[in-house]
């Protein structure tokens, strides 16, 4: 039996899914997605990730089929059907056109497709040890603040490191740290952390936003400020953060180690501060008798 994904407001198993190849997302890479993780069915952060994909959405001039209200529980819907940990990804494109044409053709019915996968958490040795990076310089377009599914700079950066056996791709543009492939990045030198301004140059995470809120609430001082390279080259630990790398600490960084080459004081608080506050908003799940 395959699995149940969503389609267009219909569940279906994934392989009796077919979308059109006149669909703008297929010509042209001409839609949004989200990536929400899940915790034992609860999903962690749903509203931000669905106002963020209508921000997205604003961007690109796609009107949205469904309110955030609606999308949660089209969410909670397709978990029904997937439970435990999870990755729900939802796309959105511009829809199948009757032709090829740049113009944004009027009237358009968006296609709407969710599917879950079991999410891939971090492993032991990657929390412990920390994971190596690479860096590039960062050549994605101007837009990098919408959710898009055109990847193709992202796919790209992201091959270098995968070439290297690293985890990641940390980019530069203009000698000034943006993000990785698939994630954030921050930086902390002498206990204080850094993050890169919430500008058009960087995808603002939703785990970006949660490290800000649990650093304030952790009294763990943290600017979010441009950070040139030698920054990112001296500090004593650089990490990453996404909805599935949760907080990670960068412990190589183009072959050399970053301070001591071992997560730093700060990852491990900050750290802690996320596992606890993804165990207050996980339901308790009844322990079987
Ligand atoms: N990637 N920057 C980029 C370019 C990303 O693709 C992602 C997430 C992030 C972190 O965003 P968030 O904290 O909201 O997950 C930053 C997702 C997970 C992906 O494409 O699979």
């Amino acid at each position: 039996m395959t699995e149940i994904a969503h389609f267009n407001g219909k569940l279906l198993p994934l392989d009796q899914i077919h979308v059109s190849p006149l669909d703008r997302g297929f010509i042209f890479g001409d839609g949004v997605y989200e990536v929400i993780p899940v915790y034992g069915g609860a999903p962690l952060r749903a509203r931000e990730h669905f106002e963020r994909l209508q921000r997205s959405m604003d961007e690109i001039r796609l009107e949205n089929p469904h309110s955030v209200d609606e999308w949660i529980a089209l969410t909670h819907e397709l978990l029904q059907h997937h439970p435990g940990n999870q990755s729900v990804y939802i796309q959105v494109t511009r829809g199948a056109p009757p032709k090829r044409d740049h113009v944004i053709p009027k009237g358009l019915k968006p296609t709407v497709f969710m599917m879950c996968y079991p999410l891939a958490s971090p492993s032991r040795e990657a929390i412990e040890n920390g994971v190596a990076c690479v860096t590039a310089r960062d050549f994605r377009w101007e837009k990098c603040h919408i959710k898009s599914t055109s990847l193709l700079g992202n796919v790209l950066a992201r091959q270098l490191s995968a070439d290297e056996g690293a985890t990641e791709t940390i980019m530069l543009r203009d000698g000034m740290l943006t993000e990785a492939s698939a994630s954030n990045v921050f930086v902390v030198k002498d206990g204080v952390v850094s993050a890169p301004p919430r500008d058009n140059l960087i995808l603002l995470g939703i785990t970006y936003d949660l490290l800000v809120k649990l650093a304030s609430e952790g009294a763990i001082r943290l600017e979010v400020r441009p950070i040139p390279e030698a920054e990112l080259r001296a500090a004593d630990e650089v990490w990453l953060s996404s909805s599935t790398k949760e907080v990670l600490a960068v412990t190589t960084l183009d072959g050399k180690p970053v301070g001591s080459g071992k997560p730093g004081a700060a990852f491990r608080r900050m750290h802690a501060l996320y596992q606890e506050h993804k165990s207050r908003l996980a339901p308790r799940r009844p322990v079987p008798a």
